[in-house]
């Protein structure tokens, strides 16, 4: 297979030392070779003490997101043929809007956190016997998941969305799109939605984003997150007016 060399710059940052610097590689890259399989490559014959994250090698774990020319991606996903520019390095960092743990590994424990706080399970407040049988889900409600069931957190979301980037407090794309996936649940109850919701509507919630939508941009699984922080927008609304109301009939 014909094959083409490259000058690879990789970040490189190891706490304590006090900045991070651009290391140079020279390689040489066939056609179906992604930007993992050069980091790998790396790792194996030039410096072993490159640190990145991977597993599935086929856009299913969301561990290999990185920063390649300045966009977030997959690199796993990503042919090296389709990023090289003539005359020009390739430039892999990391993530961006996350705190660097190692080379191109980023802490992404606040994402989690947030998932955990829009409660991403579901919840019946009126349960059956198991001799009952099972609750049924018609194909048209499945369908209504399809799309934000794809997400497998890779972050790149949180990479490429600004608001993220100045407000950390902002509950951010992924976790509006898993809150949406639960709700859109048929086998949910209105008692653990009206629970997310307080949430969702909470001044960390989908009001500060923007609309810009470079996360439904860059997800490589097309979850369509900025899709669905706008409709979680409107039942925001109605759940606040809702809110209100139950308070002014319920004063004494
Ligand atoms: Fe799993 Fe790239 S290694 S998505």
């Amino acid at each position: 297979m014909e094959t083409t060399t490259t000058r690879v710059l990789v970040k490189r940052y190891s706490p304590p030392q006090p900045s991070p610097y651009f290391q140079s590689f020279e390689l040489p890259f066939s056609n179906d070779m992604t930007v993992l399989d050069l980091l790998t490559k790396i790792k194996e014959n030039e410096d072993g003490s490159l640190t990145f994250r991977s597993s599935c090698r086929m856009g299913m774990c969301g561990s290999c997101a990185m920063t390649v020319n300045g966009k977030p991606v997959l690199t796993c996903q990503t042919y090296a043929k389709d990023v090289v520019k003539e005359n020009k390095p390739m430039l892999v960092e990391p993530l961006r809007n996350f705190p660097v743990i190692k080379d191109l590994i980023v802490d992404i424990g606040d994402v989690f956190e947030k998932m955990r706080s829009t409660m991403p399970y579901v919840e019946r407040m009126e349960k059956k016997a198991i001799a009952d049988g099972t609750y049924k889900q018609s194909s048209k409600e499945r369908k209504k998941l399809e799309k934000t069931s794809q997400c497998i957190k890779c972050m790149i979301c949180y990479s490429a969305c600004p608001v993220y980037g100045y407000e950390k407090d902002f509950i951010g794309p992924a976790a509006a799109a898993l809150a949406e996936r639960y709700n859109q649940d048929s086998h949910e109850s209105a008692e653990h939605k009206n629970e997310r919701m307080n949430t969702i509507t909470s001044e960390k919630g989908v009001w500060k984003c923007s609309f810009v939508g470079e996360c439904s941009s860059a997800c490589p699984k097309r979850v369509d997150p900025a899709q669905a922080l706008q409709r979680l927008k409107i039942m925001g609304s109605l759940h606040i007016a809702k809110e209100v109301t139950k308070k002014i009939i319920n004063k004494p």
